[in-house]
């Protein structure tokens, strides 16, 4: 089985290709990224030299580009992990959301026609349900749960969703996607709230709370999301959508005092700053499809897992610590300085 797995130098990509070379050590992993700035070659680091692995830093809207790779690789599947992800930075500027995120999965599924693939698999976000009140814990995103966007960020990944729909009912292509919430783990890019807290904390510097800090997200762990995935494009039904989540709702606030005691800091580090405009205010999945289908449950509790996250950052500081040490500066004192 030769698997082409696009935004594989980012955080989810390549925790996936970890879990993969793992799991199906039979298989051929090829890494496609354009290494933006949310790439690390330094995170693959450690499968490079692997017989079954390749990485190819390519544009995945680079039509010429990919369609080589295809011809080169035959892939089987396609899992397109490649996006921009960052909503804040969605709001600073829409357009490479729009060009990566649906004009690259077009690119990408104009290949696999092209070329012929067993399974393209979409790798998508609960953001493009938009979100729920904070006075209904009783309601939950379904796949049924109408698109309903309220970023550049999710209207371009909903955009994308659409067209893979699209190309499955008019072209046949054996796609699935897959909606799930946010994920932590090692190797999350520190312009995201976990790891900017944990490497603010491990800095003492401030910790910078959109508003008052009572949004909800329902965390999962990023192994358990890598490992839902690998059923999807195994066992998955074509042309379905597969809700990914975990139950397990928090808020910011609670999560940024649990990372201030897990690490011995005060909160008086805790600095609320103007809200994210059109900041979603709780989102919540219900992953009943998924387990009833495919018999998947998320492992790791959010205890364990921040604490494993945690530690790894303490053990690879040389990792995060190259990031924020670059252009990184630059974009921090733009989003954040006298916010
Ligand atoms: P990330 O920003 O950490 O990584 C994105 C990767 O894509 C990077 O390696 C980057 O270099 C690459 N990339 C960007 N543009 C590219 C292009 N034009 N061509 C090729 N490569 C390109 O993102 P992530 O957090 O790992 O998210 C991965 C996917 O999962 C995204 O599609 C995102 O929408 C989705 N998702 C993320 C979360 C989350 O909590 N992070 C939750 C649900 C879904
Ligand atoms: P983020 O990690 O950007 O993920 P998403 O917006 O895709 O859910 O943000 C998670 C939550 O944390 C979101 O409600 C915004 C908030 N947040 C802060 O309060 N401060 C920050 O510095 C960041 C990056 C996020």
């Amino acid at each position: 089985m030769n698997i082409i797995v696009t935004g594989g130098a980012g955080f989810i990509g390549s925790n996936f290709i970890f879990h993969m070379l793992e799991a199906h050590p039979d298989y051929r992993i090829i890494c496609l990224d354009k290494l933006t700035y949310a790439g690390n070659l330094s995170t693959l680091k450690s499968v490079m030299d692997k017989l079954n692995f390749r990485f190819v830093k390519l544009d995945i809207c680079d039509r010429s580009g990919v369609y080589k790779l295809f011809e080169e690789e035959k892939p089987d599947i396609i899992v397109n992990f490649a996006a921009e992800s960052h909503v804040d930075r969605s709001i600073e500027d829409p357009s490479v959301f729009l060009q990566t995120n649906i004009i690259g999965t077009s690119v990408l599924m104009d290949a696999c026609r092209k070329y012929g693939i067993t399974r393209y698999h979409q790798v998508s976000t609960d953001e493009v349900y938009g979100d729920l009140p904070l006075d209904r814990p009783d309601l939950f995103f379904t796949e049924e749960t109408p698109i309903h966007t309220s970023s550049p960020y999710s209207s371009s990944k909903a955009g994308a969703d659409l067209l893979v729909m699209a190309y499955h009912r008019t072209f046949g292509l054996p796609a699935t996607i897959s909606r799930c919430s946010n994920n932590y783990g090692p190797y999350h890019f520190p312009e995201k709230l976990i790891p900017l807290m944990i490497a603010n904390c491990l800095n003492d510097k401030p910790l910078p709370v959109y508003g008052e800090g009572l949004n909800v997200r329902d965390w999962l762990y990023v192994e358990d999301h890598c490992k839902a995935i690998d059923l999807v494009i195994h066992k998955g039904r074509v042309g379905e959508v597969y809700n990914i989540g975990g139950h397990n709702e928090m808020r910011n606030i609670d999560i940024v005092k649990l990372i201030c005691k897990e690490l011995g800091k005060p909160e008086s580090l805790i600095t609320h700053v103007k809200d994210r405009l059109g900041h979603d205010m709780r989102y919540a999945i219900d992953p009943t499809k998924i387990h009833n289908e495919l018999g998947w449950l998320p492992e790791t509790k959010f205890a364990e897992g921040i604490k494993k996250t945690i530690k790894w950052y303490l053990d690879n500081r040389e990792w995060w610590e190259e990031i924020i040490s670059g252009e990184y500066q630059n974009y921090y004192k733009k989003m954040y300085e006298g916010r």
